[in-house]
């Protein structure tokens, strides 16, 4: 087949007026499906729904207490409404000595008083029905705070009948742990107890002893904790550390790696505590609990490959509906073949796609993609890329406004015990977890009172007051793609067609849905590049693009000459 190439007719001077006309548009009528209900092409809610990450602490501060609230949250909801968003994710809110800052639960049926109540928190429910925003918690299923009151129990005696909810074991002597494992966060993943002469099992902190899954009083237990949430009107859960439910009973060793991780002990292959197969089963059940409410399970599913992620969709899409791609976050540099090939992977795979950039482990997408002086032109590069492929995205808090990564520059400041112990080759997590920025006065208006940790000096230039006047800023981009992909059916349900797959510079692909296709280009060079398209195998060969959105300040001009600025968006319409 001859190769024909497709030509821009768009008029160079009509571009900055339509751009301008898109970012000025509200949201629209949304195609999402409402939750327990289905879209024409039998797709549900979740499917199409942004979810929005809220680390609750560094939300917005409804108490004036320097700390985030639900009722801070409650007040957002409308703002989160009006930028596109159908669902939030707020990390643990629960009772909990904060030692990991919410994820050591002593109590899973309520507030933190910190956070809030349980009223609040039904007042939240409400306001999100209102908005049409829905709320997902976090389940922490790994493990409980060592304050829990089982913990406490099971601690008590080596006889009390919560005994054996947690993972006890003899070790060899005082000193001698039962086996090598060591803590996600450093050290022993065993810890004595001189009352009863036992070690417990932990993956993460000491303060964190991980439940006996394998004990099924645990897993009821545990069970009805979501169905406690579920009838106070949760839409569904993302699950903490799921990989680490279950460990080898025999306890056998874990082969240690020649490199030393950050905090001194050798790196692990960790095969005998982590993804082990009765995690399948345990997904599985609790999955048959999430469908009884019409609710999404969405995983942190950390894995070494697309197959093992591909697993947690279980054979017939009966585990997580959403496990997060986090090898897509480990792309970490702007490389069209990296991000092509993670794509295809997972696309390939058959699963139903979950990006994200960042989160509140993951240094903000801002800071590890910017390269010092475009830094704004690439946070609405790496927007328009995960907010236009094929699946579910993930938002995480303040990305929206390009809020830069805040790493402490003393020990001394550091909050996240992590980055006490790894201090400095690991600066812990406080970086990407600074108060959001809602404007440019003392505390970026995030609260009265000192924040738990300082915002982040970029505030004065990237909060949302200043952006929303701006119609160029990274916020109005934001809500323009996603409008574009709440009301364009071809950004919903198009089929992912990769273009120009030898072009190192550029990264293209079209959406394609029926007989028209949404062609997004998106320039990850600081130099301008000249892309050649022919979409005649697409069946588009005499197709006119029509610009949706771009972050051009010129017009492409036509294919011939089409010349994409540095770090440039383009997104257009093609019709056969
Ligand atoms: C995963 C959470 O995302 C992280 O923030 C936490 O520290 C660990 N689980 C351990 O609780």
């Amino acid at each position: 087949m001859p190769r024909i190439t497709l030509v821009f007719l768009l008029c160079v001077s009509l571009l900055p007026a339509h751009a301008q006309q898109v970012n000025k548009a509200k949201q629209g009528k949304s195609l999402t499906p409402k939750r327990g209900q289905t879209d024409a092409h039998g797709h549900q809610w979740w499917q199409h729904a942004v979810f929005y990450e809220v680390y609750p602490r560094s939300f917005a501060d409804g108490n004036d207490d320097g700390v985030g609230d639900l009722k801070g949250i409650t007040s957002k909801l409308g703002y989160l409404r009006d930028l596109g968003v159908d669902a939030i994710w707020i990390t643990p809110c629960f009772p909990s000595p904060q030692v990991d800052f919410g994820y050591d639960v002593s109590d899973f049926e309520n507030i933190d008083p910190q956070y809030g109540t349980l009223a609040d928190f039904d007042r939240m429910v409400q306001e999100g029905r209102k908005q049409n925003v829905e709320i997902i918690l976090d389940f922490v299923m790994n493990d409980t705070s060592d304050k829990h009151k089982w913990f406490i129990e099971s601690k008590s005696s080596r006889h009390n009948p919560k005994r054996d909810w947690y993972v006890w074991r003899d070790g060899h002597g005082r000193e001698q742990p039962p086996n090598n494992w060591t803590s996600l966060f450093g050290h022993s993943a065993w810890k004595w107890d001189d009352a009863t002469k036992q070690f417990y099992y932990h993956t993460f902190y000491p303060e964190q002893p991980d439940l006996n899954w394998r004990n099924p009083a645990v897993k009821q237990a545990m069970f009805d904790v979501t169905r406690f949430w579920y009838k106070r009107g949760v839409a569904g859960f993302r699950l903490d550390a799921v990989d680490n439910l279950f460990e080898d009973p025999e306890l056998k060793d874990n082969p240690n790696q020649a490199e030393k991780y950050q905090y001194g002990d050798p790196e692990q292959d960790r095969i005998h505590n982590s993804n082990l197969p009765e995690v399948h089963v345990v997904l599985k059940e609790l999955r048959k609990v999430a469908d009884e409410s019409h609710a999404v399970l969405i995983g942190e599913t950390w894995t070494a490959d697309v197959a093992a992620l591909k697993a947690y969709y279980g054979e017939h899409d009966n585990e997580l509906q959403l496990p997060m791609d986090f090898l897509f976050t480990q792309v970490n540099k702007l490389s069209p073949a990296e991000f092509r090939k993670q794509m295809a992977g997972v696309i390939d795979s058959g699963g139903w796609p979950v990006y994200l950039l960042s989160n509140h482990d993951i240094p903000r997408a801002y800071s590890r993609y910017g390269d010092g002086s475009h830094n704004d032109a690439i946070a609405k590069l790496t927007a328009a890329l995960y907010l236009t492929l094929p699946g579910t995205p993930i938002m995480y808090y303040g990305e929206e406004i390009g809020m830069a990564n805040s790493e402490p520059k003393r020990i001394e400041d550091v909050k996240d015990p992590i980055g006490k112990l790894g201090w400095p080759k690991e600066k812990g997590r406080d970086g990407e977890r600074t108060p959001m920025q809602w404007n440019d006065s003392p505390n970026a208006g995030f609260s009265a009172a000192a924040p738990w940790l300082p915002v982040s000096p970029s505030y004065k230039t990237h909060n949302v007051a200043t952006e929303q006047q701006d119609p160029d800023s990274i916020l109005n981009f934001y809500r323009s793609v996603l409008k574009l992909r709440h009301e364009d059916a071809a950004m919903l349900e198009g089929k992912y067609v990769a273009l120009n797959e030898k072009d190192n510079n550029v990264l293209s692909y079209l959406r394609v849905d029926g007989d028209r296709a949404i062609l997004v280009a998106l320039n990850m060079t600081g130099e301008a590049q000249k892309p050649a398209f022919d979409l005649s195998s697409q069946g588009f060969a005499d197709a006119q693009p029509k610009v949706l959105l771009t972050t051009m300040k010129s017009g492409p001009g036509s294919l011939d000459s089409l010349s994409l600025e540095p770090f440039s968006v383009y997104i257009a319409e093609v019709k056969k």
